[in-house]
């Protein structure tokens, strides 16, 4: 799990580092695969559940799963780079969000703000405690600044699979949220990837028509950032901790 999420570490920041206005999202996707493969390593994304792509690119006011293809990143959108990598037969996840050249202060304010509070969760999650306690101090943060936690969509236990128990709902909202000190019990080793996304405008979505890019019902902004993390009995250990995030 160490060397998958330093992959994947390693990537996103290569990604990171790499963009720039009047690049193509599909640039991004190359990019990945070229470095996977450098390193022995393979898409977790590619295939899962149909998805096209090693990378998802969702821009402003798409919040996740964005397919790359030929839409141009222009100065001042603001992008999220989500990505997964198996190596020797464990995942990894991460995701952050990063600006395109010069981007307007309430944009960056959002970025800091949904970086800031996978940290809130991050510190939370400790042996003996909740699930619960994870999505309140999420939830806590992130309106705290003004900003709305979309709900469908929720971290997730990680390891053989990408996707294992439990859910982590990244707010104690319906559908999937519950209240802090409830939930499943966290344990040491447990490995997690928790990875809030917040929207500048309330927390409803839509689903575009190629049936995966998931975008803010009001059209404001949205950011994203995500982390596997090891529960251990003081600090969670980061698996996927990088320069940018
Ligand atoms: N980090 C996302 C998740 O955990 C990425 C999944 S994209 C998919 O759900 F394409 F693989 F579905
Ligand atoms: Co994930």
């Amino acid at each position: 799990m160490r060397q998958s999420g330093r992959i994947v570490a390693e990537i996103l920041r290569i990604l990171a580092e790499n963009i720039k206005p009047g690049m193509k999202t599909k640039e991004m996707d190359i990019i990945a695969e070229r470095e996977l493969k450098k390193r022995g390593a393979e898409s977790s994304f590619k295939g899962y559940r149909g998805y096209p792509a090693t990378v998802c690119v969702s821009i402003n006011d798409q919040i996740v799963h964005g397919i790359p293809g030929d839409r141009i990143m222009k100065e001042g959108d603001i992008v999220s780079l989500d990505f997964g990598a198996k190596y020797k037969g464990f995942h990894g996840d991460a995701a952050l969000t990063v600006p395109v050249g010069r981007i307007k202060p309430e944009a960056q304010r959002l970025i800091d703000a949904t970086r800031e509070s996978l940290e809130k969760g991050i510190a939370a999650a400790k042996a003996g405690g909740r699930l619960g306690d994870i999505s309140a101090a999420i939830q806590t943060y992130a309106e705290s600044k003004g900003y709305s936690l979309v709900r469908e969509y929720t971290g997730h236990g990680i390891g053989r699979k990408m996707h294992e128990e439990p859910q982590i709902p990244n707010s104690t909202e319906p559908p999937h949220g519950v209240p802090a000190g409830t939930g499943a019990v966290l344990k040491k080793g447990m490995a997690l990837a928790l990875e809030p996304m917040l929207n500048a405008g309330d927390w409803h979505i839509r689903v575009a028509e190629d049936q995966w890019t998931v975008l803010t019902a009001d059209g404001s902004l949205s950011a994203h950032f995500e982390h596997t993390i090891a529960i251990d009995d003081k600090q969670a250990e980061v698996l996927t901790r990088g320069t940018y995030d």
